[in-house]
């Protein structure tokens, strides 16, 4: 599973995302019946690696779609069932924060489709530049 070789420095790869996990990660697999379509990581201890982030935001990471289901709707399904799902099985947190490179336009039409906000603020310890600081509460 992975995304094309461009979009490798908004994500990176799936063998590194796995290996850097620790006790506040929750590894998450985005199926349609028998396939495996895209990845994303639920963060519990996000704000504590981010200024203005309360401890009611957990933090989504590493979401992907694999290159060979991309535009296929999946993503922004994806996004939609989040609210549902964060009710449900992490009901001691408001929201979901992230943050995207400013120049990963397909990604920031996908979440703000599915809901999330910009709040205007910009994380700039990213490697592959400025990110948006977007947030979805629920
Ligand atoms: C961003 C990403 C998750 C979107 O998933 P997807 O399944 O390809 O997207 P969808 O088919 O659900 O499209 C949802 C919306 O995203 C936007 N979008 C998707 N691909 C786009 C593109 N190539 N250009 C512009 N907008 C795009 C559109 O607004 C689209 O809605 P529309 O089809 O009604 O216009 C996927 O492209 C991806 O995995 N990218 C690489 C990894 C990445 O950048 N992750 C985000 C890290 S913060």
């Amino acid at each position: 599973m992975s995304v094309i070789e461009e979009q490798l420095p908004f994500v990176g790869r799936i063998e590194d995302i796995l290996a850097a996990g620790g006790i506040d990660d929750h590894f998450h697999i985005i199926c349609d019946e028998n396939d495996v379509v895209g990845f994303f990581n639920i963060d519990l201890g996000f704000h504590k690696k981010m200024d203005n982030l309360s401890e009611q935001d957990l933090g989504l990471r590493s979401f992907f779609i694999d290159k060979n289901f991309q535009g296929r709707g999946y993503g922004l399904k994806a996004v939609m069932l989040f609210k549902d799902y964060l009710q449900e099985n992490y009901c001691s947190f408001s929201a979901m924060a992230l943050t995207v490179n400013c120049k990963n336009i397909p990604a920031i039409r996908c979440y703000e489709k599915g809901g999330f906000e910009d709040t205007d603020k910009l994380y700039l310890g990213g490697l592959a530049g400025p990110q948006h600081v977007m947030r979805l509460e629920y």
